[in-house]
């Protein structure tokens, strides 16, 4: 496929007047923003470039090339971007006076979202990669060394987790024992304030056998824990080994066979794609950690309809009743989205009430943001930005003390722990909960990557504190 390239500017010095460093002596610094599947993606990347010969750097000066893996979801993200680039101008030419080139590419949503538009307002920019295209970064990176702009934003055809390099096994066992697999990638729902069907395209998912390979080969590296990643992910399918089309229920008793994947966890859900064997999945999968983020955005239906989410509040009560029925001690975290446009103040305690119905563990909240492009954006009856304020506190009050109240129902109870890494303080290590928090226990409780019983002493502000039971 063609790239599109944009005419070099005259930023520094001549690029063939600067050291290029031989291969496997290139550093690139990598800055993530926004979601998991951007953790994800940044991990990929890094993975493809260790093959191009750069190694991660934590120290933006020494860099040969400076990624921002960027997020487009709210407010002004696109903005943070641009001061973001600011910074690294100056770096470039500090290291353009030293004689030595640093490229600067900028992945992800903005990168997307805006394209070409980010080289004319930030010209240090060497190359924009959108997210479909990952797998031509080194592709991409050897034009722009020899000086070419590049804005690489076309949807692919081909599969680019086909091309995407696997990690090296001790890359992966450095990463420690929890990881991310996106499954799923894209979104065709088009809620109305949403940016994503438009940044990461339609809904695509992997096939079994890629995610099997690749879950084998986080075990094999010794992962305990897997989160399926996906914008929409309980939207996944797929040709089973046995010919069947399997639905996320299935690829769960899947890789649940994996031998050493204890655990396994999902995210982020749609409320139409929970389907029976989905929470069937959850009533009999003990790999299946109890915890389900399942976003609502409102509990008003004026504003579900006007969202585009393709169901009522009544339909998510109902359905929580049945994920609950099918495991008791599951526990649930949303996400909420106060003023959209036209939202009364009726429509926001419909939401406060919803939330009182479900009772979350934890959540997040957050004010409308248009985004361009989307319908809400062009909705007239926007909420005032002081509005939002005062919904957005009086919602993250409620949200907290659900969050609290359910930490501190833990105190004094036995929950299996897996050690994760070691803690901030000497003498700690650091456990995850089967509901995601972190939970403290002393260095002698268990080696990383064990699974221990340990008992709940008390709770911090969003972590556990425990005893080896
Ligand atoms: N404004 C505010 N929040 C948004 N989200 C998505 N788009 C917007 C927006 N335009 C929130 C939703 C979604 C989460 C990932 O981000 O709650 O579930
Ligand atoms: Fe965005 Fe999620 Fe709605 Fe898709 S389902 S449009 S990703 S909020």
């Amino acid at each position: 496929m063609e790239l599109n390239t944009i005419e070099r500017d005259d930023l520094g010095a001549a690029a063939e007047d600067l050291v290029v460093p031989p291969a496997a002596t290139r550093k690139v610094f990598v800055k993530t923003y926004g979601c998991q599947m951007n953790v994800y993606d940044s991990q990929r990347m890094t993975d493809a470039l260790a093959i191009d010969g750069y190694a991660a750097t934590d120290a933006i000066g020494e860099a040969d090339l400076v990624l921002l893996n960027t997020c487009h979801i709210r407010e002004k993200a696109a903005e943070k971007v641009y001061s973001e680039l600011g910074r690294v101008r100056e770096l470039k030419a500090e290291r353009a006076k030293a004689g030595r080139e640093m490229l600067v590419g900028v992945a992800g949503c903005v990168a997307q979202a805006e394209g070409a538009e980010i080289i004319r307002r930030s010209p240090a920019v060497d190359l924009v990669i959108g997210p479909q295209t990952y797998h031509r970064l080194p592709a991409v990176l050897a034009k722009a060394r020899s000086g070419e702009k590049i804005v690489e934003t076309d949807y692919a055809v081909e599969d680019k987790f086909e091309h995407l390099p696997q990690p090296k096994r001790a890359e992966l066992i450095r990463r420690g024992v929890t990881a991310f697999l996106t499954v799923q990638e894209g979104c065709d729902k088009f809620c109305t304030f949403c940016v994503v069907p438009y940044t990461r395209g339609s809904e695509v998912s992997r096939p079994v056998a890629q995610i099997v390979a690749e879950a084998e080969r986080l075990a094999d590296a010794g992962v305990r824990e897997v989160t399926l990643l996906g914008q929409n992910v309980n939207a996944w399918h797929g040709r089973g080994e046995d010919s069947e089309e399997w639905g996320l229920g299935r690829l769960l008793f899947r890789l649940a066979e994996i031998p050493g994947l204890a655990r396994l966890r999902y995210t982020t859900s749609h409320p139409r794609d929970m389907d029976d064997e989905l929470i069937a999945a959850h009533r009999d999968l003990p790999a299946l950690m109890p915890y389900l983020h399942l976003p609502v955005q409102s509990g008003s239906d004026r504003i579900l309809r006007a969202m585009n989410r393709r169901h009522m509040a009544k339909d998510y009560l109902t359905l929580i009743d049945r994920i609950r029925a099918a495991r008791n001690d599951i526990a649930l975290s949303g996400d909420f989205i106060v003023g959209f446009p036209g939202e009364t103040e009726a429509d926001f305690e419909a939401t406060m009430q919803l939330v009182e119905d479900v009772n979350y563990a934890s959540a997040f909240s957050f004010k409308y943001s248009p985004r361009p492009g989307t319908p809400g954006a062009e909705m007239n009856d926007q909420v005032p930005e002081a509005v939002k304020d005062e919904r957005l506190q009086r919602l993250q009050a409620l949200l907290l003390k659900q969050q609290q109240h359910f930490g501190a129902s833990l105190v004094g109870r036995t929950i299996d722990t897996l050690v994760e890494k070691p803690g901030r303080q000497a003498g700690q290590k650091v456990g995850r909960s089967p509901w995601l928090q972190p939970v403290i226990v002393d260095e002698k409780a268990g080696e990383i990557g064990d699974i221990i019983q340990v008992r709940i002493t008390k709770t911090g502000y969003n972590s556990l504190f425990a005893e080896l039971a």
